[in-house]
């Protein structure tokens, strides 16, 4: 279980450590991404959602869960406690081996991790002071420790869950019983999980609290190789669904050598992120290690009975496991762009545009009356707002030139904008009554549509 640090590969041509600077500014200004506790200097590894952050965040969840579990007959959910027995950590393996390999310098007295020590002509050193006098690399324990109750001692402690996936380990019999489902089946479950990393870092890619999206998904031992390429194309799908591009994405097949000793196979998922191709998701065939140790630790029976076959045993699983963060974090990489548009004078000035998918984006349409001194168009851009809201998350917008308003929200990724004119109030044809303008983001082609057409047409171009 030994956490090897994910391996740094260059950074794809099209991007550039400016450009991660841009964006984390970005999430800032526009209020995705906060430091957290930052009017005190900040936690490292911990980060806050703002009001955009917090939308998309969700939508991803959503999506996630719409189609791993109400798309499917066979997948349920649950939502099991952060706070856990101690003993399921003991019989997981987490408690003994969920560490990495650490290194002191006695010299400048950083602790490192062991892959930081950089070696010249053969003798280790410190990358800090460049000092040879080096520990032995020993092992850190990645789990938050925490104490349970009023007294702080042995018998007290337990640790904030480090994944989601032991909680569906150890209720797998009573979810099974409760669903009646027959293998194969999955449990799935988006929740935080907690590693005291010892170097968070590239924003929110590595933190120290995050959330997870797993499914195991349980099946028979002749399943699982199967099962695990089935789950991996069905990743791959996912995210190209939420607007990654299918050449940004890598399944790479992680060889025997880094694999858990109890994985038969295990694909890593990765990203081609702006500093370097990095894991979004592992889809791992776990075999029946999991349920194993925790039926001999709890003596209680986690066998599955086939009725067909008449026999008992203790199921196989394969893992798609996902980070809810760091797929955040590359939807706004791959929404990020810039281009040219034609300010309100007609000269061209550099556009900062999110290209989110319309199904991902925080808000899906903006809502502008042209003038916001007159009452008219006003009331209609109201009208349309309260047609709108019951479908989906709307910005009404009346301050500032029409332009400015636009490139508000194609900073923030909007896919659309309705602007109310004169020609809606059929001032100029009676033809155009009751019709705006309708503008999509990417193209900024604008058509004129009916408004009674509107929740249907945003509704199709959205889902
Ligand atoms: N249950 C299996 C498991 O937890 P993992 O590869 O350690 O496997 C799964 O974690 C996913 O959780 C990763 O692919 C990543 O997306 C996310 N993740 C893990 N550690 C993280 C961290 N420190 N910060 C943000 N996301 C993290």
């Amino acid at each position: 279980m030994n956490k090897s640090p994910d391996a740094q590969r260059p950074p794809p041509q099209s991007y550039g450590a400016a450009s991660m600077e841009r964006i984390v500014s970005l999430c800032k200004r526009r209020g995705f991404i906060f430091q957290s506790s930052e009017i005190y200097g900040g936690l490292n590894g911990c980060w806050d959602y703002g009001p955009l952050g917090v939308e998309l965040k969700r939508n991803l969840k959503n999506y996630w869960w719409c189609v791993m579990v109400h798309e499917r007959d066979d997948v349920v959910g649950m939502d099991g406690s952060i706070l856990m027995n101690r003993a399921v950590w003991k019989a997981s393996g987490h408690e003994d081996t969920f560490s990495d390999p650490m290194v002191d310098c006695r010299s400048c007295k950083a602790r490192l991790r062991a892959d930081q020590i950089i070696e010249k002509k053969g003798v280790l050193q410190c990358p800090n002071c460049g000092g040879k006098d080096l520990t032995e690399a020993r092992p850190f324990n990645l789990m938050f420790k925490t104490y349970v109750g009023a007294t702080e001692d042995e018998s007290s402690i337990t640790y904030l869950r480090p994944e989601t996936a032991q909680s569906i380990f150890v209720q797998f019999k009573n979810v099974l019983e409760v669903s009646r489902k027959k293998l194969p089946f999955g449990i799935a479950q988006i929740g935080k999980a907690f590693r005291n990393e010892i170097n968070p870092r590239n924003f929110t890619f590595r933190s120290r609290e995050f959330e997870q999206m797993e499914l195991e998904y349980f099946c028979r031992a002749g399943e699982g190789m199967r099962l695990l390429d089935y789950w991996l194309q069905e990743r791959l799908k996912f995210y190209e669904n939420i607007g990654i591009a299918r050449e940004k994405l890598h399944a790479r097949n992680v060889p025997d050598e880094e694999r858990a000793f109890y994985s038969k196979g295990t694909y890593d998922i990765e990203y081609d992120f702006p500093f370097g191709r990095q894991e979004l998701e592992g889809v791992a065939y776990r075999t029946d290690y999991d349920l194993s140790q925790h039926q001999n630790a709890s003596g209680k029976s986690l066998e599955y009975f086939d009725e067909e076959m008449k026999q008992r045993f203790v199921p196989h699983v394969v893992e798609p496991s996902a980070g809810v963060d760091r797929t955040v974090l590359a939807l706004i990489c791959e929404a990020y762009s810039e281009d040219e548009a034609p300010d309100e004078k007609g000269k061209m000035e550099t556009r900062l545009v999110l290209r989110f998918h319309p199904r991902m984006a925080p808000i899906k349409c903006g809502i502008f009356p042209l003038l916001r001194n007159n009452a008219q168009l006003v009331a209609k851009a109201k009208e349309i707002i309260d047609l709108l809201r019951p479908h989906m998350n709307i910005f009404y917008d009346e301050s500032g030139a029409i332009g400015r308003r636009y490139r508000r929200q194609d900073e923030i990724g909007t896919p659309f904008g309705v602007t109310v004119d004169f020609e809606t109030l059929g001032e100029k044809d009676a033809a155009l009554r009751d019709t705006v303008t309708l503008r999509e983001r990417d193209s900024m082609k604008q058509e004129r549509v009916a408004i009674s057409d509107l929740a249907g047409i945003l509704g199709s171009r959205i889902s």
